[in-house]
């Protein structure tokens, strides 16, 4: 059985086709999506409709879960703007404007996303999570150490845990028994070359299960050109986030 796994979309349309087209040569059975779709791209509506058409081709064999940024779009409210404008300022700019031009009926369901799922298949218990098993907005970066990974995930019933959120991939198979893959990011990629990643998962009729991280050359630069066109204040820090430095 053959998954492909996508995270971390974040409304940039162009990234999300040309991952698009790779998962097509690979043909999955299965899709999962670990949330945030939305917010600091530049076509929120464009990738939502996307995601709608692969529920719709794929049905029970498409999983999705809420982000954190979803989230955030899902419940603003002018607070969270201020919050957000003092903590992280071009992302708190975007926020308000994302609020504005995302569709009422993608805001909704983003908002109905459950946090995490739990899956079986072939023997095999595999939990989608954004951040961790325990929170939304937690970190499972490259080189922490065994002991704070295993907190992290420590109430899940998972063999395997899958998760995004912090748009670097990584891996760890901890001495519990517990495997932890970040599969990265779609559309927000923060390797060193910016480029879209995602995960080929492959399960076999006993649960042993194979992963490989594939990442994908696009016009990051394009991309870069639209968040800047979007004119919103400090939107010039955002746009650079895509670029390699
Ligand atoms: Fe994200």
């Amino acid at each position: 059985m053959k998954i492909a796994v996508i995270s971390d979309i974040h409304a940039n349309a162009l990234a999300f086709d040309k991952v698009m087209e790779d998962i097509e040569k690979f043909n999955p059975d299965k899709i999962f999506c670990l949330g945030d779709i939305i917010l600091a791209g530049y076509n929120p509506n464009y990738v939502c409709n996307k995601i709608f058409e692969l529920k719709e081709k794929y049905k029970e064999n498409f999983e999705i879960i809420q982000g954190n940024t979803d989230k955030m779009v899902a419940n603003c409210t002018a607070e969270l703007i201020k919050k957000t404008k003092e903590a992280y300022s071009c992302m708190g700019y975007s926020l308000e404007e994302d609020v504005k031009i995302t569709d009422k009926k993608y805001i909704d369901f983003v908002r109905n996303l459950p946090e995490k799922k739990l899956i079986e298949l072939n023997n095999l218990k595999i939990e989608l999570v954004h951040g961790s098993s325990r929170n939304q907005s937690e970190n499972i970066y490259p080189n922490l150490s065994s002991k704070e990974v295993e907190q992290m995930v420590d109430l899940s019933p998972a063999d395997l845990i899958l998760c995004g959120h912090t748009h670097i991939p990584c891996g760890y198979s901890l001495e519990n028994g517990k495997t932890v893959i970040n599969v990265g990011s779609v559309g927000r990629s923060m390797t060193k070359d910016k480029m879209p990643v995602y995960l080929q998962l492959t399960i076999d009729k006993q649960g042993k299960f194979f992963v490989e991280h594939k990442t994908i050359k696009y016009d990051n630069e394009l991309v870069s050109r639209h968040i800047l066109a979007r004119g919103f204040k400090h939107c010039e820090d955002l746009a650079k986030m895509y670029i390699a430095q």
